[in-house]
């Protein structure tokens, strides 16, 4: 009788440990993940037919972009500034602001990239910061050209940092 009521006390022990580890996997999962997930990779966006672009004047280009987190697929409309002075060579900036990552515009009258959010300034052929809270300059992103076609591999970066960090 004593062997039995052990044998049923070590079975409820151990289902409950079984239970309590089940019940603790998703919480674990969730607490270790981050510290393995992997870098988002670059993604190559093609940018257009570099014989379109004008020489000297800095051009916006949109484009969705398609992040996967776990189960949940958004879209999410982005942009980069290009810039070429002799239609071979091009700069291309991630359209975020390395502050905060407001979407910034280019000034005709000074000639600079201006922020709204707290009025960042960054050099047109630089990138540079010129004015404002941004931390550091613009980012850059790796081009190529194939076929004529102009393309960036697009990535995100770590925002209000000195140092660029993909993320
Ligand atoms: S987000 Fe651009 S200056 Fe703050």
């Amino acid at each position: 009788m004593q062997d039995r009521r052990s044998f049923l006390r070590l079975a409820s022990a151990v289902g409950a440990a079984v239970v309590a580890a089940l019940a603790g996997i998703p919480a674990l999962r969730a607490f270790v993940s981050p510290a393995f997930r992997r870098k988002t990779a670059e993604k190559w966006i093609k940018l257009g037919d570099v014989s379109n672009f004008e020489t000297g004047v800095p051009v916006k280009v949109d484009f969705v972009d398609t992040e996967s987190d776990a189960w949940v697929e958004t879209r999410v409309l982005r942009n980069v500034w290009l810039y070429t002075e002799d239609g071979e060579n091009f700069t291309v900036y991630s359209g975020r602001c390395t502050h905060l990552g407001c979407s910034y515009g280019f000034d005709q009258e000074s000639g600079k990239f201006v922020c709204p959010c707290h009025d960042g300034e960054f050099d047109l052929k630089t990138g540079k910061v010129l004015g404002g809270p941004p931390p550091r300059p613009l980012d850059k992103l790796n081009v190529k050209i194939d076929d004529g076609i102009l393309y960036a591999a697009f990535r995100n970066f770590r925002l209000g940092i000195p140092d660029q960090v993909a993320v």
